[in-house]
């Protein structure tokens, strides 16, 4: 099988199924990221993307649908092998041939952790339904390990979004809004996944250094984004037309390029978080809590003060709020206190 190898990938030019089962070891991979093809035909294909094809590579190579329920299990199956105990997976699906990727995925012992919708724009222009403009993403993992999730490498859990919600939730949706790239003039596999899109599973879900595996290179973008923030890549191209055309490109990726235009999440330290509380904390807690809370202030606002000056996290002050069975006192519409404990 041709290869290449520069400094931080490898990639082999040949069936993603044969090529594990000789070149990946059991449990060697951090993370997958794939795009298996669609099991579309082609020329329904380029009806479907609904563009100018001139610049798309030839050679793209599908898989017959009354394989496709077989070629997925098989694949499916060397992905799970090479995983990491704790590794994930993300499979980005269409919906023509979603429900073989399910089933194989339950053939196997991979976890469920989310089923992402990613939306994206140019859905393909319809008059008697609705348009098309989602794609499923499947992240899954190998249980026996801790998984990598960093939750604050975009958003920190403080910061907020203009009207004022937690940008580290809206992040964390499971539904992405993500365009499409649109490549006028340059070369490209049929259905190249967008760097946004890439760029935020990479930075969930490995770390600097990972092994990052592709089974379906296509337009090498998972490599490219993933090699560009500095993780190592492995993966495979059927289509030799394809590979030769984007390892020329692979050559010039820098590892390390991208990480510059990453934002800088605001993260606030917390001070004494996971330490244990003292008796004398408790008591501290509910004499501050009940005078907070006789200044008028909302719940809200009193767990955050409180969180600032225990240096503690909203979950700890209201979890030692409840031990000590401290109550919120609120006025109720008729002037009258209400004693009651919000949820
Ligand atoms: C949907 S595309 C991948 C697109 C890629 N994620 C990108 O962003 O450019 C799927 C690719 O898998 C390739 N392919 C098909 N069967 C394969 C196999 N058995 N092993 C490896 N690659 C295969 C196709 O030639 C195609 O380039």
């Amino acid at each position: 099988m041709k290869s290449f190898t520069n400094n931080n990938g490898t990639f082999y030019n040949g069936d993603c199924i044969s090529g594990a089962v000789t070149h990946i070891p059991d449990n060697s991979i951090d993370l997958i990221i794939t795009d298996p093809p669609y099991g579309i035909n082609g020329d329904k294909l380029q009806k479907h993307y609904n563009r100018n094809e001139e610049f798309v590579i030839e050679g793209y190579v599908e898989i017959p649908q009354t394989e496709y329920a077989d070629f997925s299990l098989k694949w499916i199956t060397q992905a799970e092998r090479v995983l990491k105990p704790g590794g994930s997976i993300y499979i980005v699906s269409g919906y023509t041939n979603l429900i073989d990727i399910l089933n194989a995925l339950r053939q196997t012992d991979l976890k469920e952790i989310n089923h992402i919708i990613w939306k994206y724009n140019f859905g393909v222009f319809t008059r008697q339904k609705y348009i098309s403009s989602h794609y499923h993403i499947l992240f899954y993992e190998k249980p026996g390990g801790r998984r990598t999730f960093n939750l604050e490498s975009r958003f920190g859990l403080v910061e907020k979004t203009e009207e004022g919600r937690s940008h580290n939730n809206a992040d964390r949706e499971d539904v992405w809004i993500i365009n499409r790239e649109y490549k006028p003039g340059q070369i490209k596999n049929k259905n190249e996944l967008p760097m946004k899109l890439l760029t935020k599973m990479i930075q969930y879900s490995s770390n600097e250094g990972d092994l990052v595996g592709d089974f379906f290179l296509g337009g090498f973008s998972t490599a490219k984004v993933a090699i560009g923030l500095n993780r190592r890549v492995i993966g495979f191209e059927i289509s030799e037309a394809m590979y030769d055309a984007k390892i020329i490109e692979m050559e010039k990726i820098i590892p390390g390029q991208l990480i510059s235009n990453l934002r800088s999440p605001s993260i606030k330290e917390i001070k004494n978080l996971g330490q244990s509380w003292t008796e004398e904390d408790y008591v501290k807690l509910t004499k501050r809590f009940t005078s907070l809370n006789a200044n008028g202030k909302n719940k809200k606002q009193i767990i955050a003060e409180l969180g600032e000056e225990f240096g503690r996290g909203h979950w700890a002050i209201e979890k030692a709020l409840k031990k000590s069975d401290i109550k919120f006192v609120k006025k109720s519409k008729a002037g009258k206190l209400t004693d009651f404990l919000e949820k």
